[in-house]
């Protein structure tokens, strides 16, 4: 029998107690042993629930505990997570975790903790919710150099874009309100919104991809707060979607990460996740392209895939399996020289002189139309560096003609 200790009773930690008794049975013959739920950590109380005997106050109490061998921490946030798993990978139990904010901070940190206590810190849950990929990144395609991961990684921005997109005229507050309420978005809705969510999960599976430290605070990161419903109308009328896609690439020997909306085409693999679906393409110059598809959130998908890392620490008990992340760091390249295409949306109190200014400034674009209004002029530009498009929008705005710019979106 192996005793674990669950830290945070929240919405992921009832989820793990609920899936460790509801897969009670295949999961300790999975595990080659019987789990033992033995505490649970959490300030409140929770009178009449399952966890009533085993709910602790006092991390102490685990960490001093010699029988629990594996912990589980679902809390989330900086600290106290950061202290409570180090101190426990330092006493020599292995932890595994869905704490994104953790791992892509201190995750090569913890790791090589692990690795010199012969135990492991597994955090399949971090990224993609119940999708696997943090096990297939570091077991699955170790034949492959990575060249380029490119994901929908944060379930309440998709949720909320599809919705966009598929039901005209629903305000962003109410969508955000519902992805709330089916408990998607993180207690702190600014983080999905504003792309730092996917912008951690990023960092992790660039770290994990390229075997350095990604940091992320080096990482572009663009979030939805801007795409309005005018921008999801212009897309239609392109025949394309929006989508915040989160991506890392490697172009000759260096590395580009970045979060940001995007317009794709229907021939793009990710066009096709919707919903609280994340959706992960990974690209290796042996397999080619495979893509990992699942519910990146909530309750029991993100339990699923800490529960899975569970079985796996108890599997490897006193043997290290997961290191290659270095604790050094990796210079990112600037998106400057990055190409994209921008679709751009314009406030213009003069249509003839805006496109002729357009036509000047940007040469060869598709004119889009939404409507016989001339108050407004639209374009997708030809693909040109981020530089080189920035200085072009900067000149653009500053015509007489051009009122506004109100959008300006890459196109993927
Ligand atoms: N808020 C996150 C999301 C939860 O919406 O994807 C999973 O990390």
């Amino acid at each position: 029998m192996i005793s674990i200790a669950v830290l945070g009773y929240g919405t992921v930690g009832s989820g793990v107690v609920e899936v460790l008794s509801k897969n009670q049975e295949s999961i300790n013959k999975k595990a080659g042993e019987e789990i033992h739920l033995k505490y649970v950590l959490d300030l409140r109380e929770f009178p009449g629930s399952p966890i009533e005997d085993i709910l602790t106050h006092d991390f102490e109490q685990i960490l001093n505990d010699d029988e629990v061998k594996v912990i589980a921490e679902v809390m989330g946030g900086i600290e106290p997570a950061y202290t409570f798993v180090k101190s426990a990978l330092v006493k020599g139990k292995s932890v595994v975790t869905s704490n994104k904010e953790l791992v892509a901070k201190h995750g090569a940190e913890l790791l090589e903790i692990a690795k010199d206590k012969n135990i492991n810190f597994m955090f399949e849950a971090s990224v993609g919710g119940g999708i696997p990929i943090i096990r297939p990144l570091n077991q699955s395609l170790t034949a492959d150099e990575i060249y380029e991961i490119t994901g929908i990684l944060n379930g309440t921005t998709n949720f909320i874009l599809s919705k966009m997109m598929s039901e005209e005229g629903l305000s962003f507050d109410t969508v955000l309100k519902e992805a709330q309420d089916k408990g998607y978005a993180e207690r702190n809705p600014e983080a999905d919104v504003e792309g730092h969510d996917a912008c951690r999960k990023i960092a992790i599976l660039a770290s994990l991809a390229f075997g350095m430290h990604v940091d992320y605070e080096d990482i572009y990161t663009e979030g939805i707060t801007n795409i309005s419903d005018k921008d999801m109308a212009y897309a239609k009328k392109l025949g394309l979607d929006i989508k915040l896609l989160a991506t890392c690439k490697k172009i000759d020997d260096k590395v580009y990460a970045m979060v940001a909306p995007m317009l794709i085409d229907n021939e793009h693999p990710l066009s096709h996740v919707h919903g609280v679906f994340n959706a992960i393409l990974v690209k290796g110059n042996v397999i080619g392209e495979v893509m990992f598809y699942g519910k990146g959130a909530g309750k029991l998908p993100t339990a699923s895939a800490v529960v899975t890392d569970i079985v796996d620490a108890i599997k490897h008990l006193g043997r290290n399996i997961m290191s290659f992340w270095s604790t050094k760091k990796m210079e990112l390249m600037s998106i400057d020289e990055v190409k994209f295409g921008y679709l751009v949306v314009a406030k213009t109190d003069f249509f003839p002189a805006s496109k002729d200014s357009v036509l000047k400034i940007f040469g060869d674009v598709n004119f889009v139309k939404l409507n016989d209004y001339e108050e407004e002029i639209a374009f997708v530009t030809t693909k040109s560096s981020e530089k080189d498009l920035q200085n072009k929008l900067r000149i653009f705005e500053r015509q007489p003609s051009i009122l506004q710019i109100e959008s300006a979106i890459r196109v993927g």
